[in-house]
Formats: structure tokens, C-alpha cells, sequence
């Protein structure tokens, strides 16, 4: 019988209402925006596995776009149609494990699909990216957001957890220790991404940084920078050297993937 994920978020936070994760979803929806005008067109059927509150997909849908959305969190799809109806649109929502979802669907049924800081906590990963290939169209849009091993040496570092040290260090997945829930996590090289969509037949059209030096809550690159905490000029600022250097790509929070079937 097929392992049930673990969940990820035991409360629900609206994330739509959070400064910080707001400074964070315009990195995504920005380039989500700009490649469904290049590529996707008008009225577009998009899946989000993972879609929590509905940060990124609640703007995208009041594009004109329909989307399914997929969490296994009640309180996070509760929140998610409160955003939905507060602006007057409409998405189908299902409240099931991602692999679970995606596995009953069809094939090249979707024109786009997102998982954006979500299946990363899915010891199924590689399944899920496997079966989101397979349900966009050929010509389809896919947005994912990878970890990396930096993200998770800083969070066991400033935890003093050095145990985890050495497992991130020499291993790409486990069972991460304080700060990160005791749930399954995983992360990858920059290799190891663009093998990933090369073997599933996707091509990479940009990989984008989100979070080099900043960070909220609980996370250590707070204490460099807050977003939340700056004015919308120094946001700005922020957010122009966080996503520029390539070189540091493997050094963020998230590297964000868009890639094209
Ligand atoms: C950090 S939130 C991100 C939500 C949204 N994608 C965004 O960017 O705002 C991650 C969400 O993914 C959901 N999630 C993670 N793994 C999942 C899985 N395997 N099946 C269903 N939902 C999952 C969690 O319940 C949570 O609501």
C-alpha cells in the first residue's frame, strides 16, 4: 500500500495576508504572469499541487484561468475558497494527497501546473514531478520550486543540530530535526534538476533564486533581512540582488523552475 505523505502544515496560516510571503509570491508571480503570456493564452486550465491558502493561485485565477487545486490540509482549503470568494472566482478544490490526486487524472489534461513550497515534504516526490509532466499538454507550463542543501546546512546550523549537518551534507532527503517539523524533506544540486526535467522531457526555460539573503520568522536569513520589515523601495532593492546572481542560484531559500513540455 502506498505511503500517506505526512503533513507538512498542521495550522492553517493564510499566507495571502503575510507581508513577507507576499514580497516572496511576487517573485513567482511575476514570471508565472509573464510566461502564460508568452506561452499559455487566455482562459488556461491550471493545477496546484499544494495550494495552501491560494497565495499564488488565487491572482492567477482572477486572470481568467481555472484551476484545480490539490491540498491535503482541510483549514489550508478553507482559506483558500474564503481568498477564492472574496474576490468573486472560482476554482475547483480537492482536499486529497497530491500523488493521490494527480494519479486518478488524465493525461495532458492540464495547460499548466504549479507546486510551489510544497512537495518537497513528499517522500513520493519523484512520482509527483513524474506524474505533473505527465498531465500538462505537450507545449504546457510547469512551475516547481526545488530546496537546496544551503537552505537546509543554514537551518541546522543556526540550530546547533549538527547532526543533520552531516546528513545534508552527504545525502539529498531525510527526516530533518529542529525548526523543520521531523518530516521528510528534500533537496537537490542544480545537476540534479536539470537532469530531473531532462529525463521527464521538459525544458528548462529559467531557473530563479527566491530567498538569497532574506527571510522571515523562524529562519536565520531573518536575521539578515526581513522583507516584512522593509518599505517598498528597500523591497525592491532586495529583491533585485536576490534574483540576479546566477552564481548564488544554489545559495536561496527556493530555486524556482520553469519549464516547458
Ligand atoms: C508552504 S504551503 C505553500 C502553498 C502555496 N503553494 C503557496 O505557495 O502559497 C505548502 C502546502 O502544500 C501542502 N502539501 C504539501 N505536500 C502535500 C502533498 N503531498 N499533498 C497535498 N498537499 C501537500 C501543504 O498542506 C501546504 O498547504
Amino acid at each position: 500500500m502506498q505511503r500517506m505523505a505526512r503533513r507538512f502544515t498542521r495550522v492553517a496560516v493564510d499566507s495571502t495576508k503575510h507581508p513577507a510571503e507576499q514580497y516572496y509570491a511576487d517573485i513567482y508571480l511575476d514570471e508565472i504572469r509573464k510566461r502564460l503570456d508568452e506561452h499559455g493564452g487566455e482562459g488556461l486550465k491550471i493545477l496546484d499541487a499544494g495550494c495552501g491558502s491560494g497565495r499564488i493561485m488565487v491572482p492567477i485565477a482572477r486572470l481568467g484561468h481555472h484551476f484545480t487545486g490539490i491540498d491535503y490540509h482541510r483549514d489550508s482549503l478553507r482559506l483558500a475558497q474564503k481568498n477564492l470568494d472574496a474576490v468573486g472566482v472560482k476554482a475547483e478544490l480537492i482536499e486529497k494527497s497530491v500523488l493521490d490526486a494527480l494519479s486518478k487524472m488524465d493525461d495532458a489534461s492540464f495547460d499548466a501546473a504549479m507546486a510551489i513550497e510544497s512537495i518537497f515534504v513528499d517522500e513520493q516526490y519523484e512520482s509527483i514531478l513524474k506524474h505533473l509532466a505527465r498531465v500538462v499538454r505537450p507545449g504546457g507550463l510547469l512551475f516547481i520550486t526545488h530546496r537546496t542543501r544551503y537552505f537546509y546546512l543554514t537551518q541546522a546550523l543556526a540550530h546547533e543540530h549538527f547532526d543533520d549537518l552531516a546528513h545534508i551534507a552527504r545525502h539529498n532527503s531525510g527526516r530533518l530535526r529542529k525548526g523543520l517539523h521531523r518530516v521528510y524533506h528534500c533537496w537537490q544540486t542544480r545537476t540534479e534538476i536539470e537532469e530531473t526535467y531532462a529525463s521527464l522531457g521538459l525544458t528548462p526555460l529559467s531557473l530563479t533564486g527566491v530567498g538569497l539573503c532574506s527571510g522571515f520568522g523562524g529562519d536565520p536569513l531573518a536575521r539578515l533581512c526581513d522583507p516584512s520589515t522593509l518599505d517598498e523601495g528597500q523591497r525592491r532593492v532586495l529583491r533585485e540582488i536576490e534574483t540576479c546572481d546566477d552564481e548564488l542560484l544554489m545559495a536561496t531559500r527556493y530555486v524556482f523552475a520553469v519549464t516547458q513540455k
